[in-house]
């Protein structure tokens, strides 16, 4: 899509495009409508893509929506509750999770010698790390990656009817399961976020929909992420001996890699506000309930910000943050725990697999978030 981008920028930061949606493409633009408190996640009225399903979702089921799908005064609230879980001494304490998860995962690829490096590693990944923070039991992972997964795909919207009967009954099991921990939590309390959300739901801080809608959300934002994090980032270090190479001679730059790859491929290229009002916004007039797409995977490319962006360099000073985090008060709450993931993966796949070669062409998706779905590698000699 990068081209694309380029293009559409040279039409200026921010156009109305053919169909009337406005769309912001420069890092500047982006990154103002993100911080800009005029514009919300939530429409008062009007056929947005997201108030539509939310509308379609609230009329068949009751759910409610979780807190990326919400404004201020609601938004401050549940957030302010799932946020202990990410803060910098929890993140500290799942390295050694990470860590453990990761060098299980590649010696079961190592013995393989060629295997998948989606499915056989930076899927299953993300899967385990978020299933331990959430407090969900080894037993039931394999179902919850299952129907998670359902879910993570429709994120692209649904295309057909089939996919959308399947969405509601993964749905609906999620929330039984999730409905079920929550009653096993109260019996035997663990120190996880099912059980520090089940305390507030008894509190009276929110509501069990609003909590199931919260885990929902974590669940999925967890893993269909940063699954593209790792693979999006070894696809570019693959194609970029030299930066494999340095990375292989100083691991430390593992940070560097995941930094570079969120800023060159980020996995979600794009979101969406609202106009909360009538406004100018860098002098254009964007009408009350009008939506804007950001797109974030453009402003990471945006040479106003970045200094030969379309290249790949993992040794690259960001001197300013890209935006695959999103910015302003939706700004992503497991950004830590991403960035660790994928700084403990890359380091791994250095360290452990230093001839990992690719072995046919990986296949991608075409979709709203960007990632591969299946990348066949070998270990390549010993
Ligand atoms: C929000 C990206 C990993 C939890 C967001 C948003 C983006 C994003 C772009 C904001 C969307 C918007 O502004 O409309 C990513 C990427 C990840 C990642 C690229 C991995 C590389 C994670 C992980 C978790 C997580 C691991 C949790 C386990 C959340 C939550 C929100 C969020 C809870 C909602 C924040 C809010 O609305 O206040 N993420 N995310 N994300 N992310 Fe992430």
């Amino acid at each position: 899509p990068y081209p694309h981008y380029a293009r559409l920028r040279s039409q200026g930061g921010l156009y109305r495009s053919s169909i009337g949606i406005w769309v912001a493409t420069s890092y500047q633009h982006c990154h103002d409508v993100l911080r800009d408190r005029r514009f919300g996640v939530q429409a008062a009225a009007g056929p947005t893509p997201r108030a539509f399903e939310r509308f379609m979702r609230e009329r068949e089921t009751g759910d409610v929506p979780s807190f990326l799908e919400l404004d201020p005064p609601e938004h401050t609230r549940l957030r302010k509750l799932a946020r202990p879980a990410f803060g910098p001494a929890k993140i500290k304490g799942y390295r050694a999770l990470v860590e453990k998860a990761t060098m299980d995962l590649l010696d079961r690829a190592q013995a393989k010698g060629r295997f998948d490096l989606i499915s056989d590693f930076a899927g299953p990944l993300p899967i385990r790390v978020i299933s331990d923070l959430l407090g969900i039991p080894d037993a039931n992972t394999t179902r919850f990656l299952h129907i998670g997964q359902i879910v993570g795909q429709s994120l692209d919207g649904v295309r057909s009817v089939r996919q959308f009967h399947a969405l509601r009954a993964a749905e609906t099991e999620l929330d039984q399961m999730f409905r079920k921990l929550v009653e096993h939590k109260r019996i035997e309390p663990g120190d996880d976020v099912i059980t520090h959300l089940t305390h507030a739901c008894d509190n009276g801080e929110m509501t069990i929909e609003e909590l199931l809608a919260t885990c929902g959300l974590l669940l999925i934002a967890g893993f269909e992420t940063t699954v593209n994090l790792i693979g999006n980032g070894t696809l570019a270090l693959l194609d970029n001996p030299a930066q494999w190479a340095a990375l292989k001679e100083n691991p430390d730059l593992a940070v560097g890699a995941a930094e570079e790859t969120l800023r060159y491929d980020p996995p979600v290229q794009a979101t969406v506000r609202v106009a909360h009002q009538d406004l100018d916004f860098a002098g254009k007039p964007v009408g009350r309930n009008e939506p804007v797409l950001v797109v974030l995977g453009s402003a990471g490319r945006d040479p106003q910000a970045f200094d030969n962006p379309d290249v790949f360099d993992i040794t690259r000073i960001h001197e300013r943050d890209h935006l695959a985090f999103s910015g302003g008060i939706h700004f992503c709450l497991g950004a830590p725990l991403a960035r660790l993931e994928g700084e403990v993966a890359l380091r791994a796949l250095a360290e452990r697999l230093p001839h990992l070669a690719s072995a046919a062409p990986p296949e991608r998706r075409a979709s709203g978030i960007r990632g591969l779905t299946r990348f066949p590698v070998t270990t390549g000699r010993k």
